[in-house]
């Protein structure tokens, strides 16, 4: 039996490195004063055609949607916007003194696409949401806060890119605009087109069929019907970003896949070698009318989300090694029963220290077991022998150095503790 495609097992010796990075975005997340929220990895079909967007191909093709013993549709979620947006209405944290309400979260998403490198079924997402705030300076905060995460480890061959999309107003006469545009290629287009141009023509622009279409370069850019309003906003945006030294290029094509988006929209894109197809390291924006559409009141929100996996490719394209702890801090070798009955006790009081130690259990002979010391690479092997045993002491081998000494058991756990600490 196989895992499912698109999917993958992170086996020892990878995740290790998915702790540690997730463990720097926590971090980081925490400077920010974001605060983690946990949701259900399922939830009603409904959240997500209402939240993400029934035209988006998210909701069309890509949901891992079943009906439950209760006839209920759930949906595997495809992504943590909605959710959270559910979870914000749900628990009223709308009502909180303090906003606006900063989240983050960590866990798996499912989406049915084609996998290839970078792209899996099952993915999965560090993202944070910021809700109940208006100021360009959170949005600024917001791609602060995923250009910090990229940075902190060490990437290097980053590209932010922003857009507008302008507030209802101006993706109003935008959407006009399109249906003008495309309306003349209308059979030209493929079925999913042309059934957008009256739905959502928006979502023309990032079509994967029709994207080398002659029609599209010439399309209607969204920052040419920018109001007043919208287009001082996202000048205000820009000057946050230049005055938090943060590079940008806009790119008025980027349209993002989910409906929700209003205003502010970004991707962080990789342009290290080797890179594949898929160069997209995050994407987020804001997302006015979504809380609203989800039966809260009235709140604004700006997010973003990453995958875990397109991060950790990134590293490696790049060449960063991650900081990662390899080698144990004791083995403890022992031969014959009084012994290993010594060497138990000792295990057991050195993790109450917090020491890692490992010991052999698969009755190997001394020589082999220095081996398995060796292979595990650990930084002392303690050794309990018949001489050992009989008076009470314990050989300790520093497996750096090679030096040797022989204490008395009381004495062990603070010279290992000492040891450690020294190197
Ligand atoms: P998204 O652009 O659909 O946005 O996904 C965000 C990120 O999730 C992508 O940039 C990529 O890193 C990762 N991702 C998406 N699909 C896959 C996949 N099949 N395999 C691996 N990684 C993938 C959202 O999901 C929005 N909820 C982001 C957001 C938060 N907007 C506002 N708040």
């Amino acid at each position: 039996m196989k895992a499912p495609r698109g999917t993958q097992d992170l086996l020892p010796g990878v995740t290790e490195k998915w702790q540690f990075v997730e463990e720097k975005l926590m971090e980081i997340s925490r400077n920010y004063n974001y605060k983690e929220i946990r949701t259900p990895i399922f939830e009603h079909t409904e959240l997500f055609q209402r939240g993400v967007g029934d035209t988006t191909d998210i909701v069309q093709k890509e949901m891992y949607t079943f009906v439950d013993k209760g006839d209920r549709s759930l949906t595997l979620r495809p992504e943590g916007t909605a959710s959270v947006v559910r979870s914000f209405v749900e628990h009223k944290l709308f009502g909180s003194p303090t906003q606006p309400t900063k989240l983050f979260y960590i866990g798996p998403m499912f989406r049915y696409e084609r996998p290839q490198q970078g792209r899996m079924r099952q993915f999965v997402q560090f993202g944070v949401e910021a809700l109940g705030s208006a100021d360009p300076a959170i949005d600024a905060e917001v791609i602060g806060l995923a250009m910090e995460a990229y940075q902190s480890l060490g990437l290097k061959s980053l590209k932010l890119v922003i857009n507008s999309l302008g507030d209802q107003t101006s993706r109003e006469s935008h959407r006009q605009a399109l249906v003008d545009h495309f309306s003349p290629y209308k059979d030209e287009l493929c079925v999913d087109c042309q059934s957008r141009l009256t739905k959502n023509p928006l979502r023309i622009l990032d079509c994967k069929k029709d994207r080398d279409h002659p029609a599209m370069n010439t399309a209607p850019s969204i920052l040419e019907y920018l109001n007043e309003e919208s287009e001082k906003y996202f000048i205000q945006v820009q000057k946050y970003l230049e005055s938090m030294n943060i590079p940008y290029t806009v790119d008025k094509n980027l349209v993002r896949g989910l409906d929700y988006y209003n205003h502010t929209a970004f991707e962080i894109m990789s342009d290290a070698e080797g890179f594949g197809a898929i160069t997209t390291l995050s994407g987020g924006g804001r997302y006015n009318g979504l809380v609203q559409d989800l039966g809260g009141p009235e709140t604004p929100g700006i997010g973003f989300a990453m995958s875990i996996e397109r991060l950790l490719m990134a590293l490696e394209k790049e060449n960063i090694q991650l900081p990662i702890k390899e080698n144990l801090d004791c083995f403890v070798i022992a031969m014959g029963e009084e012994e290993n009955l010594l060497a138990v006790k000792m295990i057991k009081k050195l993790r109450e220290q917090g020491i890692q130690v490992d010991k052999d259990y698969q009755m190997k002979k001394m020589k082999a077991q220095f081996k398995v010391a060796d292979r595990l690479n650990s930084k002392f092997v303690l050794v309990i022998g018949e001489t050992e045993l009989e008076n009470n002491q314990i050989t300790i081998k520093n497996m750096n150095t090679g030096d040797q000494v022989t204490i008395d058991t009381e004495q062990t756990v603070d010279y290992i503790k000492q040891a450690i600490q020294g190197e």
